[in-house]
């Protein structure tokens, strides 16, 4: 019989491309080059799945000139690349990868707070450009972590993550919003405290974002939100660019208005606001809060794994629209 046709859309592990040749015959992109929308679509017309890395988008479009597309895998816990109404509408399943990179995540996200508001890269800069000639009273003087009122905005796993290392950790005070609020015992357990999104902006020290994008999040920091916020405070985003302004944000920096911010992530990435490029208190980093090899491996792992059981068995361990499944494309 003959093997599955698939497509890697991105350079992966060599050994994870290995493991789905075993099951398909597999077109891979492992020289990493950046297709544009009608090469993808070229690409995978015949594919009964895609192995995708969260920059694809996958629409109803792209749905009707690939009708033999079943699943779309994607190396990624967020997957706003996924119009997955759309894909429901066709029968085809959208997969994640969550869990396997909650606790590393959220180790970045306390590592982005800690050098925001310790000014780690501002300074290092300084003294690389050897401007270091004497100690100061005030020299590169930041915000205190321990103790502080850490604000979580999006109180999923990874915002729990990081909740759970300020307040066990550091001896923080937190607050969250969410959409919905956390049952007792979570919120115990992250020690946590349910406020509305006023006071969240009003009350925090360091802020930290961790919800999905969605149009109803797009902008979800703007002028108005910045404006409410300490002058002292930092702000740290490690969910999604689009959620923060990020025009706003950098004129909020240079003025002052907020005391620094850290960012993993951009609106129309990788493309970086010019103006962010450009003030000195904001750590930017190239989207790597999940990056470490371990957990990397493991999304792979799994990005491959669903793609193997749904187009092998009819199985997936994690389904985005398990509805789809049922009527699937065959
Ligand atoms: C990374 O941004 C992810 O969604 O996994």
């Amino acid at each position: 019989m003959n093997k599955p046709s698939i497509l890697v859309a991105r350079a992966i592990f060599p050994e994870t491309v290995a493991r789905l040749e075993q099951h398909f015959d597999v077109s891979s992109n492992q020289a990493d080059a950046l297709w544009d929308r009608a090469t993808l679509i070229e690409k995978l017309r015949g594919k009964a799945g895609v192995f995708t890395t969260g920059g694809e988008r996958i629409d109803a479009e792209l749905l009707a000139a690939c009708p033999e597309l079943r699943i779309c895998a994607n190396m990624a816990v967020g997957y706003n690349n996924f119009d997955l109404a759309a894909m429901t509408a066709a029968g085809v399943l959208g997969t994640n990868t969550p869990d396997v990179l909650t606790e590393t995540t959220a180790d970045f996200g306390f590592a982005l707070l800690l050098a925001t508001a310790r000014r780690l890269t501002e300074s290092e800069h300084f003294l690389r450009a050897g401007q270091w000639n004497k100690w100061a009273f005030d020299m590169f003087a930041g915000a205190e972590v321990n103790g502080s009122t850490l604000g979580i905005l999006g109180m999923g796993r990874i915002g729990q993550g990081i909740a759970r290392r300020g307040a066990h950790g550091f001896g923080m005070n937190v607050i969250y919003h969410n959409r919905s609020r956390l049952d007792a015992a979570t919120e115990a357990d992250c020690k946590a405290r349910y406020v509305d999104k006023a006071t969240l902006l009003r009350e925090a020290d360091h802020l930290v974002l961790v919800l999905p994008y969605s149009p109803a999040s797009h902008h979800a920091i703007g002028a108005a939100e910045l404006a409410q916020m300490k002058p002292t405070a930092t702000l740290v985003n490690v969910a999604r660019g689009g959620i923060v302004d990020d025009a706003a944000l950098a004129q909020a920096l240079r003025e002052r208005r907020i005391a620094a911010a850290g960012l993993d992530v951009f609106e129309g990435e990788p493309r970086v606001h010019p103006d962010l490029l450009t003030v000195p208190n904001v750590v930017l980093t190239p989207h790597i809060a999940s990056a470490t090899v371990r957990t990397r491996r493991a999304m792979a792992d799994l990005a491959a794994d669903n793609l193997i059981d749904f187009l092998t068995q009819g199985q997936a361990k994690t389904p985005l629209n398990p509805e789809a499944m049922a009527g699937a494309r065959r």
